[in-house]
C-alpha cells in the first residue's frame, strides 16, 4: 500500500488508501466511499475504474505493451504455442514438457461433445450467425455436464475449464458446417488442438484432409493474439456473471453475446467488410473523411482502442502474419494493399494522430481469415474460440479469491421523485 489520496466533499476531508501493483498506475480503493460519504462514484463505460485485483494480464496502453504473466506477447507469437499460452494464463507458470504434454492430452480428450448436443443446431436456420449458434449451444452445455458444476470444488472447476477450451474448437467448426450443409467432423487425436480445428472446419468425410503447416502456425499464432485482454468488455460480462456463482458455461455464453458486438470482437467482421466496401485505394480519402464526420455514423472498423493509445501490438503480429500466410498460400488478395495504404494515410492524418486511432487487433486478423478460407461471420466466432481461454482463466482467478463478492455497481438516478399512481379514468 502506499500513500493516501484525499478527497473534499460536503465539507469534510475523507482520505483513501492508494494501492500499488507491481506495474500499472495505482488505484485509489474507494470500497469505503459510500460509507463514509453518503456518496458514489460515477464512471460509465469505466474509463477510470480497476474493477479487480488480476495477475493475468497487462496492458500498457501509452507503450503499446501486452504481458501474459508477464511474458509479452510478442515473444509468445513468436516462440509459444496456444496450447502452451493457455496452460500458462490457467497456471501462472509456463510448463515443462511433461505438464505440457499432460495438459495437451488432457485437452485433447475433452474436444467431443455429447452426441446430444448435435440436436441443437438443427434447431437453427441454416444462415444463422454462428455467433447465434455459439451462444445457443454452449450456453446449453450447462445442461450436460452436472459433475463440473460444483464452483466451490477447485477439481470440478478444473475439468469445467478443460471442458470449455477443448470444445470451443468442435462447436465452432459444427457452427461453420452447419451452415454450409456439410456433415460435422468427430475431432481427431493425432492432430494438434489447432490442427484439429482446420480438419473439423475445412476437411470433409469424402478425402483425407491434409494440415497445412504455414497455416496451422498462422492459426495459432491468431488464437495466441487473442487469448486474454485484461478487463474487457466480454471479460467483465464473464466475471460480472459468474460472480452471482453462475454455472461457467453459461458465463462464457454471456461473454459471447458481449463479444459479438461490433464495437469489440465483432469488429473483425466489420474491418473486412468495410475494406471490402471501400474496395480501392483511391476510394480511402472518402471513407477518412466520413470516419472524421460527426454527423456520420461511420467508423474505421479495426481501428481506435480503449486502452491502447499508441499501437496495439497484436496488430503489428498480425499484419506480418498476413504476409507469411499469403506467401504459404500463393494469395494475392488486392484488400491487403487497401488495408495496408488506409493505415499509412490514417496514421499520417492529424485527426487520427490527434484521438490516437491505429489499427487494433481486429484491423489484419480478417485478411488472414479470409485467405485461409474463412467466411466474414466465422471471425468473431474465432475469437470467442481463442478468448475462452482468456474468460476461464479470469473466471477462475475471481472464483478462487475468498474475497470474491457478487458485482452490483449502483447508479446517479434522474428519474421522476416519488408520485402516487393515477387510475386510468383520471389520466
Ligand atoms: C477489441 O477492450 C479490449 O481490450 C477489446 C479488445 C480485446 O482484445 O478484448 O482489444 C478487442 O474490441 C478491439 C476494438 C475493436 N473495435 C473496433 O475496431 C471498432 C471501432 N473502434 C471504436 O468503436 C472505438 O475505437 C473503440 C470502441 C474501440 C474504443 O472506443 P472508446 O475508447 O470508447 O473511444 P470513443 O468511442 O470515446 O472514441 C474517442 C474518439 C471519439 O471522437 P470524439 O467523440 O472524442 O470527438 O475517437 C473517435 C470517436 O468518435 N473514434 C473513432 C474511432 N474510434 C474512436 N473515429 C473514427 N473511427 C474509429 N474507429
Amino acid at each position: 500500500m502506499s500513500d493516501q489520496a484525499k478527497l473534499e466533499t460536503g465539507g469534510k476531508t475523507y482520505e483513501f488508501p492508494k494501492l500499488s501493483g507491481t506495474c500499472g498506475p495505482d488505484v485509489v480503493d474507494i470500497r469505503k466511499l459510500y460509507a463514509q460519504t453518503g456518496q458514489f462514484t460515477y464512471d460509465p463505460g469505466f474509463t477510470s475504474t480497476a474493477s479487480c485485483e488480476s495477475g493475468l494480464t497487462f496492458i500498457d496502453g501509452e507503450e503499446g505493451v501486452l504481458l501474459h504473466r508477464g511474458y509479452p506477447i510478442g515473444q509468445l507469437a513468436e516462440h509459444s504455442s496456444f496450447m502452451e499460452v493457455a496452460y500458462l494464463l490457467l497456471n501462472k507458470e509456463l510448463p515443462d514438457q511433461s505438464e505440457l504434454d499432460e495438459f495437451i492430452y488432457t485437452i485433447t480428450r475433452h474436444t467431443m461433445v455429447h452426441d446430444q448436443l448435435r440436436q441443437f443446431y438443427q434447431g437453427f436456420r441454416r444462415d444463422a450467425h454462428p455467433m447465434a449458434i455459439m451462444c445457443g449451444v454452449v450456453g446449453a452445455l450447462s445442461a450436460f455436464y452436472h459433475d463440473s458444476t460444483d464452483i466451490s470444488d477447485p477439481e470440478q472447476r478444473k475439468i469445467a475449464s478443460h471442458r470449455l477450451i477443448a470444445k470451443m474448437p468442435t462447436i465452432a467448426a459444427m457452427a461453420y458446417k452447419y451452415a454450409v450443409g456439410q456433415p460435422f467432423l468427430q475431432p481427431q487425436n493425432d492432430l494438434s488442438y489447432t490442427g484439429n480445428f482446420l480438419r473439423m472446419t475445412f476437411g470433409v468425410p469424402a478425402e483425407e484432409y491434409e494440415v497445412i503447416p504455414a497455416v496451422e502456425k498462422a492459426m495459432d499464432r491468431i488464437f495466441i493474439l487473442h487469448a486474454d485482454h485484461e478487463q474487457n468488455a466480454s471479460t467483465s460480462t464473464v466475471r460480472l456473471a459468474g460472480s452471482s456463482g453462475a454455472n461457467p458455461f453459461a458465463c462464457t455464453a454471456a461473454g459471447i453475446a458481449c463479444l459479438w458486438g461490433p464495437a469489440h470482437g465483432g469488429a473483425n467482421e466489420a474491418a473486412l467488410n468495410m475494406l471490402h466496401e471501400i474496395g480501392t485505394p483511391d476510394k480511402i480519402p472518402h471513407y477518412i473523411e466520413r470516419a472524421k464526420d460527426k454527423n456520420d455514423p461511420f467508423r474505421l472498423m479495426g481501428f481506435g482502442h480503449r486502452v491502447y493509445k499508441n499501437y496495439d501490438p497484436r496488430a503489428t503480429v498480425m499484419q506480418k502474419t498476413v504476409r507469411e500466410v499469403f506467401d504459404a498460400l500463393d494469395v494475392k488478395d488486392p484488400v491487403f494493399e487497401t488495408a495496408l495504404q488506409l493505415e499509412e494515410i490514417a496514421l499520417n492524418d492529424d485527426y487520427f494522430k490527434e484521438k490516437k486511432l491505429f489499427p487494433n487487433v481486429d484491423f489484419y486478423s480478417g485478411i488472414i481469415l479470409s485467405a485461409i478460407g474463412f467466411p466474414t461471420t466465422m471471425f468473431t466466432a474465432l475469437f470467442a474460440l481463442a478468448r475462452t481461454v482468456g474468460w476461464v482463466a479470469q473466471w477462475n482467478e475471481m472464483i478462487s479469491d475468498p474475497g470474491q463478492k457478487i458485482g452490483r455497481p449502483r447508479q446517479l438516478y434522474t428519474g421522476p421523485t416519488q408520485r402516487d399512481y393515477v387510475s386510468i379514468d383520471k389520466r
